[in-house]
């Protein structure tokens, strides 16, 4: 009797625990092909932001300034502005927001020349990462290829 109780109690609780490990977060439906794009610009992210951090433990403000550019608006204007029509519009702002912060840490890396602001910059352009990241996932729907297509274009007007 003891035994079953203390069973059920494991089962209710890995129950609990597993319904709360659901990923949560929303969904963006992308095609297998706009996933790669985005998630290759987010590697690209992760190691430019880690070779400033190598430029700067060497105080080489040059290079940080040059690294930092390449995530700025100018990789958005390569990457992501196509896929503007599929991707929500406050992840989009949040994203530009993101490479903006990366043209201003480069100017200044050009301009003050100091590392440790650059580190306050790089901290707090990478709550953005962190936000963007608790609040969206990305799911292959194909459904999202025809948005590379004009007709979703049309859809999309029909919806407003
Ligand atoms: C506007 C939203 C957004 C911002 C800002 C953002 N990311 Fe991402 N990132 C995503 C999404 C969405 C995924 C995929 C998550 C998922 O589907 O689970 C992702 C995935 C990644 C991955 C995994 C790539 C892979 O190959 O699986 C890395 C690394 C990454 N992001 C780095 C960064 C870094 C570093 C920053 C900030 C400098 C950043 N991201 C900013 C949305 C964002």
């Amino acid at each position: 009797m003891k035994n079953l109780g203390i069973g059920l109690f494991f089962f209710f609780f890995t129950v609990a625990a597993v319904a709360n490990d659901v990923d949560k977060r929303q969904i963006v439906p992308l095609s297998e092909h706009q996933r790669d794009h985005i998630l290759s610009e987010m590697r690209a992210l992760l190691a430019g932001t880690r070779n400033i951090l190598d430029a700067l433990s060497r105080d080489e403000m040059a290079t940080v300034a040059r690294e930092a550019r390449a995530l700025g608006l100018g990789m958005a204007g390569k990457g992501e502005n196509h896929l503007r029509s599929v991707l929500p519009e406050a992840f989009m702002r949040l994203g530009m927001s993101v490479h903006k912060d990366f043209d201003n840490i480069s100017l200044d890396a050009q301009s003050i020349k100091d590392p440790r602001h650059t580190l306050r910059q790089l901290s707090e352009a990478m709550k953005k990462c962190d936000s963007c990241h608790a609040s969206y996932q990305i799911r292959i729907n194909e459904d999202a290829a025809a948005a590379e297509t004009p007709p979703l274009q049309q859809r999309h007007h029909h919806s407003h």
